[in-house]
């Protein structure tokens, strides 16, 4: 059959090139994709499967039920934003929220700039978008923050569109709000739109707190925030997510929703409704998991000789140097595969500007952290 160059176009994600390799070896462990360790909270699957049997088997709207768009409207005044739920959609998972986002804001041969490193189905979302991609490096030397100064630099006549995605997956790094006001400034000065990849906005560290940058002064008319269900309630499989933005934006992304999947699932619907309307202490659980196996992780990383690691601020991604060995870390992540049947993401998968790095998950379990670290102390001891 004949494939069209669009579809050629879009990349094949790093992270599940190296998911699919794994299947070759025994006694494989993975520290490769972010799957929240936790399972969902009992609460939310009782919802889900409660819902199914009250008869939530059929169509919802576009844009998805009222109640849920209601509620995820209360959930973002916390973070200093003032919307109803004209200003939501429910997409399935945040991954297709940022598709609909482009969509609706890009036109072919318009300019998406990036961070590099950044989450590589960006990639395959901009080229469907049909809009160009340009990039902003973001280095270790400044923690990987995006910096202001560079999102300028770097701006073209076609620039439309900046993604920003904080806390980041793949380097951990939260920006604080000085930096996403020096980003605003910018992203006003030249009339553009942010995506604002919020997807880990709950996982933060060492105290730190969210800054939506929608909640900054006249940022809400520039701003689509992207969110979601899977990293915060332990939700992966359920495939919600959501988008918060100017209602005309909004409607836009709900007449899209039509073409692409007509709506989310009517149930996962209702156990997200259940998630948010419910107690708040699994997710503060799971965070302070996630915490202790960073710390875990990191306080195993600085035993191995010639691995530095900057600590994560937020997600649950780690963001190993191994530059000191020489390899591509390509090669350093195919080494490890074959030698300790570990499984990591290199980070050319990021971008450019992960070469050099290896992004390893720490929401898997505990045990699976103290094996891999075992397994790397006697391969590079
Ligand atoms: C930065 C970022 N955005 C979005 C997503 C996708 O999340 P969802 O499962 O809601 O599509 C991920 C998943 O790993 C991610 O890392």
């Amino acid at each position: 059959m004949r494939i069209s160059q669009r579809a050629k176009r879009v990349p094949r994600s790093g992270i599940r090139e190296m998911f699919d390799m794994a299947p070759k070896y025994k006694n494989v462990i993975s520290l490769g994709i972010g799957e929240p360790g936790f399972p969902t909270p009992k609460h939310i699957v009782e919802a889900g499967a409660n819902a199914l049997y009250e008869g939530h088997t059929k169509y919802t709207p576009n844009a998805g039920i009222s109640d849920l768009r209601k509620a995820i409207a209360e959930r973002a005044s916390l973070d200093g934003l003032s919307v109803d739920q004209q200003n939501v959609i429910i997409t399935a998972g945040a991954g297709e929220a940022v598709l609909l986002a482009l969509l609706a804001t890009v036109d072919p041969g318009d300019e998406a700039l990036l961070p590099d490193p950044c989450w590589p189905n960006y990639f395959g979302q901009v080229a469907l978008s049909g809009a160009r991609m340009n990039f902003v490096r973001t280095y270790e030397r400044d923690h990987f923050h995006l910096k202001a100064e560079a999102i300028e630099k770097t701006i073209s006549d076609r620039t439309r569109v900046v993604i920003i995605n904080s806390p980041s997956n793949p380097t951990g790094a939260v920006l604080n709000k000085q930096e996403l006001e020096d980003i605003a400034k910018v992203i006003l000065d030249r009339d553009l739109v942010v995506i604002s990849d919020e997807t880990y906005s709950n996982i933060l560290f060492d105290g730190r707190r969210h800054t939506c940058i929608a909640s900054l002064p006249d940022m809400a008319d520039h701003t689509i925030v992207i969110n979601s269900f899977s990293k915060t309630y332990a939700m992966t499989g359920w495939r919600v997510g959501y988008a918060i933005g100017p209602s005309d934006a909004i409607s836009q992304m709900a007449k899209l929703q039509e073409s692409v999947s007509s709506c989310v699932n009517a149930a996962a619907q209702q156990a997200c409704l259940a998630a948010l309307k419910g107690p708040q202490d699994c997710v503060k659980e799971m965070v302070e998991g996630y915490r202790e196996r960073r710390d875990l992780l990191l306080s195993g990383l600085a035993e191995l000789p010639g691995i530095e690691c900057l600590m994560p601020e937020g997600s649950f991604y780690a963001f190993p140097n191994i530059t000191k060995f020489g390899l591509s870390s390509k090669d350093f992540a195919l080494m490890l595969l074959e030698k300790t049947q570990v499984v990591v993401v290199p980070g050319s998968a990021f971008g450019e500007g992960g070469e050099g790095y290896l992004r390893v998950s720490f929401c898997g379990s505990i045990e699976s952290i103290k094996e891999v670290l075992s397994r790397l102390q006697n391969l590079l001891r």
